[in-house]
């Protein structure tokens, strides 16, 4: 009887200890789970479940793991159908993702996986635009989205993808001149643009070194750069006749860079498909372990115990290695941290001065900083509700907080906003972030703080200001955020001083479209979507560059009466015209409120101003009347700019302007429109300043080049 039990349980034990290790990291697993029903649930992806399973564990058709970790997806050439769904991004070990040769169709996801070497969506029914996520895609070296209907021009930025070497957009349908950003591709061999709708020359491939270009079936003009010509396909396009081709603007008479050849030359090369090696078949040990002998199954039971164990105190080591920082150190020591900085730090000027002008505490808030009293006040009650949704943000003390801060001190203070101060916070490591301190009184239910901070630690896009981590402790609620050097675009604008250089017109046109990307991304990628209910140039942050990053994304929801606070926001000039009547925000009237920010890049002048004339005091009913009128913009535009700016960008830009503040919210237009007419406005300037060489911008009266309509 003993000896019949005893394999029994040795197979029991090894089924256990096999589900032990290969339980698949929640994330990945729900990513794959929402996949599934994105694409309809197709039979032919064996042992996928839209509900449950263990992608890693029980082999799913088409997925490779690494640990619990799932590193590869290749569902290439199964006949499915469907889109890709939006949970792609939280694929953060995924280094190959091919779903060629499918029939997947409508716009690609925004977030695509994330750290990817190989991304193969070629031959499906893709249209709309290549998501701008890719140029945060720095792992890259294989990019295929041939035999797709990809259309319009090509607004990722490719700076950042220096290892991508082998490109395939062919057999689309793009439009507009190649990227600059192209430039940057220093690893670049083979590229592939033929059958597009591609415009103007192919300069910016000169210097690239690569072995395989075609260019064939678009409508390029200018020369085949001369040594490229021996590698060049480019029939199909409207060359120029003339005999010598001038050197390329900007660049010396190219030697071609050396590069390996016979490099890395297959693209299947790019990451290797490896045998699946993370998954150990001891599933069928279950019935296997019956037979082979006790001696055997019990060596390896013990190896997966003891496995298991080491790995359990590795993540715990992890744990604490993750501990955001060491414990207090005397005051003494931050504050010589804080002086050396200051004195290392000289470009923070802009930000800082300014602000404490009209960062008074208000009177009652006084009493209500912490302090110990406050906190010892207060009983430490573990929080009622279990949070189970899963945050993607570092989990801060108040002790940390309070000692990055300087006991939130007023000289930290660098911001206030609707839903609470916002206060700079160095910490230990050298480390500088933004800690919002939320109102209590803002709250509408504390209990739903963790659900929102998950919601809110989700949303990531190079315009939408990063959560780093919370604080939630002693009823106190607070969020730390990237801190970005140049403050809020409503300082930039209003707060400057003198001798402070004012935004140039491109740096305009930059911010405005940046806001106009997070906002649709907001907007239209999130899901459900969401409505900002608070855009105003204050909660617009510059980084060094000058980029914009939006603030208080998704903190909305978290505020009682949120949509009051934008009635009141209606008195400081941004708020659309039917909130201030039915107190609801919308996705219509963020889009209002950012026409309003668009104004006041055009300008330089607040949404409301008690101390102009009373006509003028209202932004919007002061200047809409007069946006279609060249000679009345000319005198509204920021006096600031020095009338350097190209009159062609300003009109189009106030024609925007004018779509987003009409009064009736279903006539203006949703965010992606904005973004693309941005896009078209930014890309029409760039191609007449190459037209005229002009490489400031055209000042006033200068014409801006032939219209060029793609
Ligand atoms: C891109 O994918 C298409 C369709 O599968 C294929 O024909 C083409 O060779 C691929 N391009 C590269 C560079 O691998």
């Amino acid at each position: 009887m003993r000896l019949l039990l005893l394999p029994i349980l040795i197979g029991i034990l090894l089924y256990c200890a096999n589900y032990a290790i290969a339980d698949t990291d929640p994330n990945d697993a729900s990513a794959l789970r929402v996949l599934y029903s994105s694409l309809n649930s197709p039979g032919q992806l064996t042992k996928w479940n839209a509900n449950g399973g263990d992608p890693c564990g029980e082999s799913w058709t088409g997925i490779t793991c690494s640990g619990n970790r799932v590193t590869e997806i290749k569902i290439s050439g199964l006949g499915l159908s469907g889109s890709l769904g939006y949970q792609l991004a939280s694929l953060t070990s995924v280094t190959n993702f091919d779903i060629s040769n499918n029939n997947l169709g409508n716009q690609l996801p925004y977030q695509l996986p994330p750290n990817v070497q190989r991304l193969n969506l070629a031959a499906n029914g893709f249209n709309g635009a290549l998501p701008y996520s890719v140029s945060q895609m720095t792992s890259l070296r294989y990019l295929n989205v041939s035999h797709n209907q990809i259309q319009g021009q090509v607004t990722v930025a490719f700076d950042s993808l220096s290892s991508l070497n082998t490109l395939d957009f062919s057999f689309n349908t793009m439009t507009g001149d190649l990227p600059q950003s192209f430039k940057a591709l220093t690893s670049m061999n083979k590229m592939y643009l033929q059958n597009n709708q591609f415009t103007g020359t192919i300069d910016v491939l000169a210097n690239l070194p690569l072995d395989d270009l075609n260019v064939e079936n678009n409508h390029f003009t200018g020369w085949v750069p001369d040594h490229l010509k021996g590698i060049t396909k480019s029939n199909g396009n409207s060359w120029n006749s003339g005999s010598a081709p001038p050197p390329p603007p900007g660049t010396p008479p190219a030697s071609r860079p050396h590069h390996k050849s016979g490099g890395n030359n297959s693209p299947s090369d790019g990451a290797s498909s490896g045998d699946g090696g993370g998954k150990s078949g001891i599933g069928g040990g279950a019935i296997a372990g019956i037979v082979i002998s006790v001696l055997v199954v019990g060596a390896i039971v013990a190896f997966f115990v003891i496995k298991k164990r080491l790995k359990r105190s590795s993540t715990d080591i992890e744990k604490h290695d993750n501990q955001p920082f060491a414990p207090l150190a005397p005051p003494q020591e931050v504050h010589e941290l804080k002086t050396n900085e200051a004195s290392s730090a000289p470009i923070v000027k802009v930000f800082e001065a300014p602000a404490v002008v009209n960062l008074r505490p208000p009177p009652i808030e006084r009493h209500k900083s912490f302090d110990e009293a406050d906190i010892a006040a207060k009983p430490i009650v573990p929080p009622k509700k279990v949070n189970t949704a899963k945050i993607d943000a570092r989990q801060y003390s108040i002790a940390d907080l309070q000692m990055a801060t300087n006991s939130f001190n007023v000289d930290n203070l660098i911001g206030e906003g609707s839903f609470g101060r916002v206060y700079r916070a160095q910490f230990d490591d050298g480390k500088v972030l933004a800690v919002k301190k939320i109102n209590s009184s803002a709250l509408q239910n504390p209990e739903d703080f963790l659900d929102i901070v998950s919601e809110i630690s989700r949303l990531h896009h190079p315009n939408v200001t990063e959560l780093v981590g919370y604080c939630s402790e002693h009823g106190q609620h607070l969020l730390v955020y990237e801190f970005h050097k140049n403050g809020s675009l409503h300082d930039f604008l209003h707060l400057s001083d003198e001798e402070s250089k004012p935004l140039t017109w491109n740096s305009r046109v930059k911010i405005a479209l940046g806001t106009a990307r997070a906002l649709e991304y907001l907007h239209e990628v999130c899901s459900p979507s969401l409505v900002h209910k608070n855009i105003k140039s204050a909660n617009i942050v510059l980084d060094a560059e000058l980029n914009p990053h939006l603030s208080d994304c998704g903190l909305a929801s978290l505020i009682a009466d949120a949509d009051q606070a934008l009635n009141h926001n209606t008195g400081s000039g941004y708020g659309a015209p039917e909130v201030a009547m039915s107190g609801v925000c919308t996705i219509k009237s963020d889009v209002y409120s950012f026409g309003v920010v668009m104004l006041e890049l055009l300008t330089g002048r607040k949404p409301f101003d008690s101390a102009r004339t009373r006509s003028e005091q209202s932004l919007v009913r002061w200047a809409t009347p007069q946006l279609h009128d060249i000679d009345a913009l000319a005198k509204m535009v920021d006096p600031a700019l020095e009338g350097l700016y190209p009159v062609k960008s300003l009109s189009r830009f106030a024609d925007v302007i004018a779509l987003c503040v009409q009064p009736e919210p279903e006539f203006r237009p949703p965010m992606s429109e904005v973004v693309e007419a941005l896009v078209r406005l930014v890309q029409r300037a760039n191609m007449s300043k190459r037209t005229f060489g002009a490489d400031q911008g055209t000042s006033r009266g200068e014409t801006d080049g032939p219209d060029y309509e793609p």
